[in-house]
This record gives structure tokens, C-alpha cells and sequence, in this order.
């Protein structure tokens, strides 16, 4: 078995080989030139050669990628082979949509499709390992790395997690287009302080456990993910990576988590600035004793740990035990039986940007869009449409809607705004009106958002005024999200809110097309625009998915995996909120839980999201009879005149409980396809699993009483029931 084999290796090995397999560096230099002469390159180079490196990351290419394995497999003393890590977030060279617009497809299928073409693509060029799913749950749009997740609630992001994993991770690891994946960043990354990443996180031992957790615990138990990343934050005062609480009791002991956990880049030297260790030794002992199996990119554990462990400060067993851990995930990849698996040219050549993968992505892209009002029906557009303005700089844009963390693609290979509408009609004429940004904008420079140039004002205008209809295409650009691009101010970014009122003085009938990869506070687009799509940052495929909405060829069905927020003031917001003892305004008087300039209510609620169709909810049936669970049913009916997909969810809300529950909780969804005129059954079991909660001990119970429940369209409407639990 696996296993035995790990442990007749294991024995073998030297303490220093043991602590390089725990070391992964980034490789940077070119590993098909000669070999670096000075430099950290030069040290790396020659670490790897001495068997004192077990991964590298950042290494692409299956030329490259075999020229470092070779040296792995036919240099060191014992061969061992490396594994290759990389962020293949949202696709490699073919980009489906970022993962926080694939979230609001609530389509489990499309999105483990999704993680299974960026597998093939991404195990097409030597990588046998993503740094993905991330499925850190996060309620504040300030924070730019929403982009990255699946949105705020637990129950969505948990499905969502496990697609993901399943999808990289497909049927068999050892198959040579399958990776092993990553649920990162364990844990409570995403509940940085004021969304400015990086920062100080402070939860109780209920939102941990019944909102941080659950995704992760999932992707392990119902996914078997073979890597955990821990995170930069502390959480609680004490840094993440060096957290035995996280990375032993409760991922390692709690949920028997079988794989690895790497570090995240330099997070085990950034306990020296947390004020958490006084040296980069003292770093890797906390690490290494916590349970952070691999060093990314600190230099902690090559230069530290062997001398850790003799003066006895880390135990041997401890660096047994995370060895044993990745030489099990390279096993597991079949990078013993062929350390080249991954290599291969040809397959190379033929998988990137495969045709099969413009199909997939154009799928997942369509059905990522949010339509977010539609009045008057002004969408979608009639084939023989009549003149169409189409303004904003984003319309022409072939890089910004491949969005952020895609280190793989190429600038320039989305298909854009323009280009889409063009294959649908010949009827519009484009102005861009005003730049989302100015200067060079790339993954690692700070953006400038201060665009004031206003001088193509007049000729939008002009344009809008002379059509019937205008496509306004606004939003953030790709880099605006994304790693350490936190915002204070989550509207349109530059002039373009300006842009958008003076045009709509001249033209009423705007349809707003939104990019963005975080929810954006517009308060004043959803009281006066007629037609809002949100369209998030949709990858190669933007500009045929848009069109393909607008025009009606599909018929959007995508429900937001995140609230948006009326001002930025409200974050963070979510629905599954808890009631304060003062929820309502019962005297009048002002003593109650509220704003006095806003309303407590997001602009566009969690599970939000319309169709070109009606969907009419009838008939909830609640049998508490059967000892199985609670049996939850209700007929939806397509009213409207078109087919239309409609995501049916269900929401609970435990009335009474020995530690206070949220008002609405999302516990079962169903996406399904409806022709004009028919209807369906739609109908849930409740069980424990959904029922109970973890308490302030950390303990799954489940308590009998009362509970109302709700079936419908979004968190915000449908129809209300209520059982009592015995
Ligand atoms: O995977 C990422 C992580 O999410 C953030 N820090 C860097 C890692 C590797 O690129």
C-alpha cells in the first residue's frame, strides 16, 4: 500500500532530507539555461540539488517543469520527485469567470466542470498541484479577495468548495489531468478586520465553527482535499500557521484530515512582525510544532529545522509526521511510478485554450450573470433591435474581464463587450466616455483609481441621445480585486458614476452592464436605471456570454452568492444576520438597532437574481411525520412565456436555541430548468445535519422547538411555514 511505502522511504531518509521535502520554493530562474552562478537563485539551485527541496511553485511549463524534476529524480540521493504547485484559480490559459461569479450560478455541475478544465489545462504544462479552492466565507465587500471565494454563507460555499475539489481533483489523483487541490486559507482569512487584507481577525467560537469551518471541514470530509493552506492573519492573537488549535486539534485530530498543510507564502516568517516570534528559528519551531507541514517561500525550515530537532525543540515525530503527509499526496499523484507524468509537449500544445474549454467556460460565463432589475421589460433586446448606444471603457476591454489571480493567461483573450454584441447585431455604435483607470495595471501594482478625465463626456452623450436604448458597460477593473486590493469606497471607480447620470439625464432607457469583482454599493443605478446585469468579471468568454443574455439567446439564472450593500458603511452585511434584542421599531422612537441615514436592508439581498420568466412559488407542504427529517415542498410554476432556470432555496430559522441563531439560514437549494406553463415539485429533507448548530464549546447539537422555514426566489422572498421539532 501507499502507505507502506511512504513508511520503507521514510526510513531511509536523514533528518535533512526529511526537513526538504517540508521546504517549497518559488522557482523563479530559468531551469532550462545553465545553472545560476550567485544569488538566491544560485542557493536554490543548489539546495535542490542536495535533496533539500520537496516542491517548487510558480514553475509552468512541461519543458521547464522536467528540467527541475530531473535534477530531483537523477541528482539527489534518494530521487524523490517534486511536486509543482501553482494558483490555477479560475482557469489557466482558457479563464472561466472569477470564482465569485461562478458562485452565483449555484451550479454544482457547471463549477466542477469548471475545476476540471483548468485541471487538464493547468496538468497540461507540468503543474500537479492548485492552490485552490479558496472557501474562506467573507461578509465584507471591501475586502478585494471576495473575488476568490464563493461568497458569505456557509452552507452555498461548502457545496461550492467540494465541486471545486472534485472537479481538480477528479476520479483518480494519479491520472495525468487530474491536480490535487487546496482549500485555503484555514482559517478565518476572510473576516480580516474592515476588509483590509492581511488584517487582524477576531471571531467567537460560533462564527468559527458554524461559519469559518464548515467549508473546510466539507472539502476534507466530503471532497478528501489533499492540502490545506493555512493564512497570513491571527485569529484570535495567535497567527494562524502557528496555531496548534487549527492545524492539529481541529483539522489533523478533529476531522482527520489525511493530506498536507503548506504555509502561505512567508507566512511562518511573518509571525516575527505579528509580535508572535522573535526570529526566524523561533518561527519555525512554532510552525513545524503547530502542524504547518510545508515552508512557502520563508526559508524557515531549510535553515532551521534540523537544528530545531536536535537540540530537541521539534520532535523527530513531528517531522515524520509531515513528511509522511507529502510523500503520501506525491505517491498518491503517481510521481514515484513517473515523475514526468506531468510533462508532456504535445499535451501541452493540444490542451491549452482547447476549443472543448471556449465551450465550457462560454457555459459557466452564461450562467454567472445576475440579472438584478428589469423593468419595463427592457431586456433582452429584439433581434431587429433598435439603435443601441454602447459606452464605458469595459465594453472594449479584452484583458480587464479575464479578472484577477490568473497568472497563467495571456492579456488581451477575452472576447470583449464589443465583440460579442457584433455577432448578434450591426445596430450600435460605441463611445467609450470615460477610462476605469489610468496607468500601468498589473497583478502586483497599486491601481490608480483617481480617473478625472472627463473629455469623452460629450461624445457619449451625443451618442446616447441619438440611440433608443444604451448599454452601459461600468465597473471595477480585473485588478481592482483581488490580493491586497481592499477599498474603502466600493462604487463605480473614477467618473464613471458621473458618466452614467449624465447619460441617463439624455436617455432613460439604460441597461447597466456591471463588472466588478466584489459586490458595489450603487444605490442611485438601482433606483433610477431600469436594467442592471451583473456580469462580474466573466473570463474568455465576456463579451458572446453578455451579448447571448441581452439578446435573449439565454435567459439569465444566476442568484447573488453575496449581499450588496446600499453604502459602504453597512459592511459588513449579510442575511443570515443575527435579530437583536431590538430589531424593530416598535414605539417609534429611535432606541432601536438601526441607521439614521440608511436602511439596515442590502441594496440587492443574498440569493437574489430575476429571469426573463416568472416564477410563481404555490403550495408548502411541512411533514414533520417521518423520522427520516422534516419533508419541506413546494410547486414552482413558469408563469412567464419563456423556459428559464430558477433556483428554488430553502431557509430555516431556529427560533429558540441555548445560543442564539441567525434570523434566515440557507439549508438546501435546487437549480432546475422550467418550459413555459409547467411546473415542479420541488422538495427537501431537513435532517439533523441541517437542523443543529455548534455551540460555544464547539459541540454539533441539535435542540428541539420551533422553527420557521422559507422556500422561494431568494433570502428575501417566498413562502413562510414553520414545525416544531420534537
Ligand atoms: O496561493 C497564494 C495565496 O492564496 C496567497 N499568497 C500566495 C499564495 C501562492 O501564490
Amino acid at each position: 500500500s501507499i502507505d507502506q511505502q511512504v513508511d520503507a522511504l521514510l526510513s531511509k531518509m536523514t533528518i535533512e532530507e526529511k526537513v526538504g521535502q517540508m521546504n517549497q520554493y518559488n522557482g523563479f530562474y530559468d531551469a532550462t539555461g545553465p545553472a545560476p552562478s550567485e544569488g538566491g537563485a544560485k542557493i536554490k539551485y543548489e539546495h535542490l540539488r542536495k535533496g533539500m527541496v520537496g516542491s517548487f511553485l510558480n514553475v509552468r511549463g512541461a519543458e521547464q517543469v522536467r528540467a527541475l524534476q530531473k535534477i530531483a529524480v537523477e541528482e539527489t540521493r534518494l530521487g524523490i520527485p517534486l511536486i509543482f504547485g501553482l494558483d490555477v484559480i479560475h482557469g489557466h490559459k482558457t479563464l472561466a469567470p472569477i470564482p465569485l461569479g461562478e458562485a452565483a450560478s449555484w451550479d454544482l455541475e457547471a463549477i466542477r466542470q469548471s475545476a476540471r478544465m483548468a485541471a487538464v489545462e493547468a496538468s497540461a504544462i507540468g503543474i500537479n498541484w492548485t492552490f485552490a479552492p479558496m472557501v474562506d466565507i467573507s461578509r465584507d465587500a471591501r475586502w478585494g479577495r471576495v473575488m476568490e471565494g464563493a461568497g458569505e454563507d456557509p452552507y452555498l460555499g461548502a457545496k461550492i468548495g467540494v465541486a471545486r475539489v472534485k472537479g481538480f481533483q477528479g476520479d483518480d489523483l494519479a491520472a495525468n489531468n487530474t491536480i490535487a487541490a487546496c482549500a485555503k486559507h484555514f482559517a478565518g482569512y476572510g473576516f480580516a478586520e474592515a476588509g483590509r487584507d492581511y488584517n487582524t481577525v477576531d471571531v467567537g467560537t460560533s462564527t468559527l465553527y458554524n461559519i469559518i469551518f464548515p467549508p473546510f471541514k466539507a472539502a476534507i470530509q466530503e471532497a478528501d482535499v489533499k492540502t490545506v493552506m493555512n493564512a497570513f492573519n491571527i485569529l484570535n492573537g495567535v497567527p494562524a500557521t502557528g496555531s496548534t488549535f487549527l492545524q492539529r486539534d481541529i483539522l489533523k485530530d478533529e476531522w482527520g484530515f489525511e493530506g498536507f498543510v503548506l504555509s502561505d507564502w512567508g507566512s511562518v516568517m511573518e509571525m516575527i512582525p505579528h509580535g508572535f516570534a522573535a526570529d526566524l528559528n523561533e518561527a519555525a519551531m512554532h510552525a513545524a510544532n503547530a502542524g504547518s507541514d510545508m515552508d512557502m517561500e520563508s526559508h524557515a525550515y531549510v535553515n532551521h529545522l534540523v537544528d530545531l530537532v536536535k537540540e530537541g525543540k521539534v520532535s523527530e515525530d513531528k517531522i515524520d509526521d509531515a513528511v509522511r503527509r507529502i510523500l503520501k499526496v506525491k505517491y498518491e499523484l503517481g510521481l514515484f511510478d513517473d515523475p514526468y507524468r506531468y510533462c508532456d509537449e504535445a499535451r501541452e500544445k493540444e490542451m491549452l485554450y482547447h476549443e472543448d474549454h471556449q465551450k465550457t467556460v462560454l457555459d459557466m460565463a452564461r450562467k454567472s450573470i445576475v440579472l438584478l432589475k428589469n423593468e419595463g421589460a427592457i431586456l433582452p433586446f429584439a433581434k431587429a433591435q433598435k439603435k443601441i448606444a454602447v459606452i464605458g471603457a469595459l465594453a472594449d476591454d479584452k484583458t480587464s474581464p479575464l479578472g484577477s489571480w490568473r497568472i497563467g493567461s495571456d492579456d488581451g483573450t477575452a472576447f470583449s463587450v464589443l465583440e460579442g454584441l457584433k455577432e448578434k447585431t450591426s445596430n450600435f455604435t460605441y463611445a467609450k466616455g470615460a477610462d476605469v483607470v489610468t496607468g500601468d495595471v498589473n497583478f502586483v501594482l497599486e491601481l490608480n483609481e483617481n480617473t478625472t478625465d472627463k473629455s469623452g463626456f460629450n461624445e457619449a452623450i451625443r451618442l446616447a441621445k441619438a440611440s433608443e436604448v444604451v448599454v452601459m458597460v461600468l465597473g471595477e477593473h480585473g485588478f481592482h480585486s483581488g490580493e491586497a486590493r481592499s477599498r474603502t469606497n466600493i462604487g463605480l471607480p473614477g467618473v464613471q458614476q458621473e458618466l452614467l447620470e449624465e447619460v441617463y439625464k439624455v436617455n432613460k432607457n439604460v441597461v447597466l452592464v456591471l463588472m466588478n469583482g466584489r459586490p458595489l454599493a450603487l444605490p442611485w443605478a438601482a433606483d433610477n436605471i431600469p436594467a442592471i446585469v451583473e456580469t462580474w468579471q466573466l473570463g474568455s468568454q465576456t463579451g458572446n456570454a453578455i451579448a447571448d443574455v441581452l439578446f435573449g439567446e439565454y435567459n439569465p439564472s444566476g442568484k447573488l452568492p453575496m449581499s450588496f450593500p446600499r453604502s459602504v458603511g453597512q459592511c459588513p452585511i449579510y442575511y443570515n444576520k443575527y435579530s437583536t434584542g431590538r430589531p424593530v421599531n416598535v414605539e417609534g422612537n429611535v432606541f432601536w438597532s438601526h441607521y439614521i441615514d440608511e436602511s439596515n436592508d442590502p441594496l440587492f439581498a443574498f440569493g437574489h437574481g430575476l429571469s426573463y420568466t416568472d416564477f410563481e412559488y404555490a403550495d408548502l407542504k411541512i411533514d414533520d411525520s417521518d423520522p427520516s427529517g422534516i419533508k419541506v415542498s413546494v410547486v414552482v410554476k413558469n408563469n412567464g412565456k419563456v423556459a428559464g432556470e430558477e433556483v428554488t432555496q430553502l431557509y430555516i430559522h431556529d427560533k429558540v436555541a441555548s445560543v442564539a441563531r441567525p434570523i434566515k439560514e440557507l439549508k438546501g437549494f435546487e437549480k432546475f430548468m422550467l418550459e413555459p406553463g409547467s411546473s415542479k415539485t420541488v422538495s427537501f429533507t431537513l435532517s439533523n445535519a441541517e437542523l443543529g448548530f455548534y455551540d460555544n464549546q464547539g459541540e454539533f447539537i441539535v435542540e428541539p422547538g420551533m422553527f420557521d422555514v422559507m422556500v422561494g426566489t431568494s433570502s428575501i422572498k417566498g413562502l413562510t411555514g414553520s414545525f416544531e421539532l420534537k
